[in-house]
């Protein structure tokens, strides 16, 4: 590009134009254009440069300033009105020249659970250090340009569109949407507890890094289709977190487009982000919760060194992946506990727990013993070091891939210990055994038998294993632990 305009030209440009400018140009330089069109877009730049020089001049308050009752600048009264037509019309052509793609692009469907995804296929994200990726509107990773989306189709995220516009420029018939917008767009859903989770956690660690920002609204979408409202659990979770209302913005105002004053975009659900990150932000989202639902962060084992309290919880969940017999699964467990000194029993069926509720049962468990499912989630709210046992039932040990190990990880994750699993070996076999989809819908949602010796045994071990520890722990000079939260 030759035909820059000299530096002192430009320099009483605000720093918006300026930066509007340069984009403009290095728009430019990208294209290889032949040459004669390389000179007329020059010409046309070298114009709107002028155009706008005068037009800000005139605008200026360092000029108005000067002159508080009579104008020095009436000479350029004439132009007036026709530079402002041209500036309109420039803006008009800006206007007109907002381009929407497919929220949903096609091209990458193979490629949506790794590096590439196909929401907002043409935008890459920003990183922090530790990883963790995230689109921010307007930045200069934008050019300044906001974000607009077309996005009411709750079926099919290709009728959905997104596009950048610079925020004076938006398209007419667009709605500006003030405050700060969190768009999220998951492969899973924000339904299930877990999914959700893993959804909305960048966000909050996002909020973290930047001031503990609240969002003025979400909007969430599933393969670039809009989602019109998360789980209840997450929804309270994100409550506890941000206050009072957690709006979802359902685009009702027409059919759009939308631009957002400012934007968050997350599109990789936990993805790359750090450890810490990760730990950081379940810490936040923990010690809110107790927090709104009451409850003080008290450290566990407050109780006589001698005799420490064991608070072993059996979450009972129904229909799919039910215990066959949750009597006489709660028979073994209580036998158990009855022979520990301190040990304490509570059976709760999951699904009749107000989310506070669930809060409570949990931070007032050492050992959670529950069948594999969503409700596994609330052991984000024990305490950091505490137990965990987890039931299948059968036909999930060789047909359920990897993900059956969720907990497993999120355990781990929050510094829990998984005390490990018990498959199910008894009950119908799957008709196709070696077709593995078939299979895994076969026992996808059945029901969890039980093995009075196994149970018996293995409840006796973590029951001692975490007296142990728990004792090691009443040993210890009592930390002081602040009971405020990061944000
Ligand atoms: C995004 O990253 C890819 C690979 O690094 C690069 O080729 C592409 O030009 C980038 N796109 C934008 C819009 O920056
Ligand atoms: C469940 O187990 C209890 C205790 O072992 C037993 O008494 C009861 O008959 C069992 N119920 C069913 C439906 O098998
Ligand atoms: C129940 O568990 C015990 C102890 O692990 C084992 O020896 C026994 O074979 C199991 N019973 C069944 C029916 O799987």
């Amino acid at each position: 590009m030759k035909c820059l305009i000299p530096k002192s030209q430009i320099f009483h440009l605000q720093q918006s134009n300026l930066m509007e400018m340069e984009n403009g140009l290095k728009m430019f330089t990208q294209t290889n254009k032949p040459c004669f069109s390389t000179k007329l877009i020059c010409t046309y730049l070298s114009a709107l440069f002028l155009l706008l020089i005068l037009f800000h001049i005139q605008t200026s308050p360092f000029t108005s300033l000067s002159s508080p009752t009579s104008t020095p600048w009436s000479f350029f009264h004439p132009w007036k009105s026709s530079n402002h037509k041209v500036v309109e019309t420039l803006t008009d052509r800006l206007r007109d020249s907002v381009t929407f793609l497919p929220l949903k692009d096609l091209r990458f469907a193979e490629t949506a659970m790794t590096g590439n995804t196909w929401f907002m296929s043409s935008l890459n994200d920003s990183h922090d250090e530790d990883g963790s990726e995230y689109l921010y509107f307007p930045s200069p990773a934008s050019k300044g340009k906001i974000l607009c989306i077309k996005g009411r189709n709750t079926r099919d995220g290709t009728k959905n569109s997104y596009a950048l516009a610079w925020p004076e420029s938006i398209p007419n018939s667009a709605t500006l949407i003030p405050g700060l917008t969190y768009v999220s767009d998951t492969y899973y859903n924000y339904d299930n507890l877990w999914h959700g989770l893993c959804a909305v956690a960048p966000f909050v660690s996002w909020s973290v890094k930047n001031q503990c920002l609240k969002p003025t609204r979400w909007v969430l979408f599933h393969w670039g289709e809009l989602r019109t409202k998360m789980g209840s659990w997450v929804e309270n979770l994100l409550k506890a977190n941000y206050g009072s209302g957690v709006v979802v913005d359902r685009f009702e105002g027409g059919d759009g487009p939308y631009c957002f004053e400012k934007a968050v975009v997350m599109r990789h659900d936990l993805g790359r982000m750090g450890e810490e990150r990760k730990m950081e932000v379940f810490q936040l989202l923990r010690c809110k919760a107790r927090e709104v639902c009451g409850l003080k962060m008290m450290r566990r084992g407050n109780e006589q060194k001698e005799v420490p309290l064991i608070r072993l919880t059996l979450l009972m969940r129904r229909g799919s992946r039910a215990f066959k017999n949750g009597t006489a699964v709660a028979d073994v467990f209580a036998k158990e506990c009855a022979s520990v000194k301190g040990c304490i029993l509570s059976v709760v069926q999951s699904e009749d727990l107000s989310f506070c509720d669930q809060v409570r049962v949990m931070t007032n468990t050492d050992i959670v013993a529950s069948p594999h499912g969503a409700q596994l989630t609330n052991m984000l709210f024990m305490d950091q070091g505490s137990s965990i046992m987890e039931f299948f039932p059968k036909g999930w040990l060789e047909h359920a891939g990897i993900g059956q190990y969720v907990f497993h990880w999120m355990a781990n994750q929050l510094m829990m210990k998984h005390q490990g699993a018990w498959w199910d070996s008894i009950g119908n076999e799957c008709p196709l055994p070696e077709q593995e989809l078939e299979c895994f819908l076969f026992h996808k949602d059945g029901q969890v038998g039980h093995n009075e010796t196994y149970f018996a045994e293995w409840a006796r071990k973590v029951l001692n294993q975490v007296r142990i520890s728990k004792l090691e722990e009443a040993s210890k000079k009592p930390q002081p632990i602040s009971s405020a939260c990061q944000c």
